[in-house]
């Protein structure tokens, strides 16, 4: 706020003369009632601004995956820790796309093709998760997209294959989301699941298919190897598998998975539940969750209305004949500003 120069500098002023003086206390006067206009105006136009803040973040979150998924303008990315605007039968659903944190492109195509699918009966958080970040332009640009879609976790380790991310990922999750400090909802979600950048997963039809399952000591995915069907034997894959929120605390707090870190990841996590004997709840969503029909090998399934994810979206070409395939974009409301035949 620009302040009027010459008041303030006459304030400051010693005043020499009698009329100076008067000038003086006039002038002093004078500031007062600017210095208390100034306040008011100030405190209504505070009050603008904390409105405008919130209609900032509220239009910035309804454009992010959230959002977008719920349709509903309350529900705003901060509504992880509020209850309020929360429906209790909802199923909360955390989805963690595990990537690289140089993987601006993909992340952006990903928000796209979340951002636009809306799930009713569901609270969905799709975010993007990586290790600690190495790189100086990193620390600004993740930053910036934090600033605007707040869709990103960055655990507390170095990028690895095989040495423990996903390990990492479950176990931060409990204290990532603590709903002892937030007064949020116990379990923060009832299923967290961790899936790959290359994965397409369609949000209703993986809502749907969790509705009549329990919510506890369940472990849900595509059984590997893939000819099997008996989610009892082996492990899920990397897809794309869910786990409820029970078995993410003991994931947490067992020595078991301490004790094994090292390996492929997805059958390591499979040892884990197999070594504890955790998980008497087992969901094989084979074959609504497959591979690219391209190449085909035994894991792999043409595109069929029944899908909850499609898996090996390894190019572009992929990933426009899946979309295409559900009508993603079915749904575009006419108008004078584009034609798109
Ligand atoms: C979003 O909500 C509005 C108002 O509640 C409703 O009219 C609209 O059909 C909803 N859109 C979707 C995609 O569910
Ligand atoms: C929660 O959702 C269920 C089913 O969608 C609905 O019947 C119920 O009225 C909702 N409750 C609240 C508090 O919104
Ligand atoms: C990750 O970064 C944090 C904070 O900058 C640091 O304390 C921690 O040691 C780092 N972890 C690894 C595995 O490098
Ligand atoms: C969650 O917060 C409570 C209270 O601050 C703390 O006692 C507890 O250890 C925390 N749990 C985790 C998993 O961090
Ligand atoms: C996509 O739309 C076409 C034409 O309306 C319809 O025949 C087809 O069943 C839809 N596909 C899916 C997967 O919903």
């Amino acid at each position: 706020m620009l302040l009027p120069r010459s008041l303030f500098e006459m304030e400051v002023t010693k005043p020499s003369s009698k009329s100076d003086r008067r000038r003086f206390v006039l002038s002093s006067i004078f500031f007062i009632f600017f210095l208390c206009v100034l306040a008011s105006i100030n405190e209504a136009r505070f009050d603008a601004l904390l409105k405008f803040g919130r209609c900032t973040v509220d239009s910035a979150s309804s454009l992010s995956l959230q959002t977008a998924t719920f349709n509903s303008s309350d529900d705003n990315l901060l509504s992880v820790n509020s209850s309020s605007v929360s429906n209790d039968t909802d199923i909360r659903i955390l989805i963690g796309i595990l990537t690289l944190p140089d993987q601006y492109n993909r992340r952006h195509f990903l928000r796209l093709i979340y951002g636009t699918q809306s799930v009713s009966g569901a609270k969905i958080d799709v975010k993007f998760v990586f290790c600690n970040l190495t790189k100086e332009d990193q620390k600004i640009l993740v930053a910036l997209e934090i600033m605007r879609y707040d869709d990103i976790i960055i655990l507390n380790c170095r990028e690895n294959m095989n040495k423990g991310k996903t390990y990492t990922y479950f176990s931060s999750l409990p204290e990532i989301f603590n709903s002892s400090d937030g007064g949020g909802p116990n379990p923060p979600y009832h299923y967290v699941m961790k899936t790959d950048d290359d994965t397409y997963i369609r949000l209703n039809s993986l809502v749907e298919s969790l509705r009549p399952l329990p919510r506890e000591d369940l472990y849900y995915g595509y059984v590997i190897p893939c000819p099997s069907m008996d989610p009892f034997v082996k492990y899920m894959s990397g897809m794309g598998y869910l786990i409820s929120w029970d078995l993410a605390e003991w994931i947490r707090e067992s020595e078991i998975p301490k004790n094994n870190l090292e390996g492929p990841e997805d059958k390591v996590f499979g040892e884990w539940i197999r070594d504890g004997r955790r998980a008497k709840n087992r969901f094989n969503a084979k074959w609504s969750m497959y591979n690219y029909p391209e190449p085909r090998t035994g894991c792999t399934h043409e595109l069929w209305p029944e899908t909850i994810a499609v898996h090996l979206l390894k190019n572009q070409e992929k990933w426009i004949r899946t979309l295409t395939y559900f009508n993603v974009t079915a749904n575009l409301k006419p108008s004078k500003l584009y034609h798109i035949p």
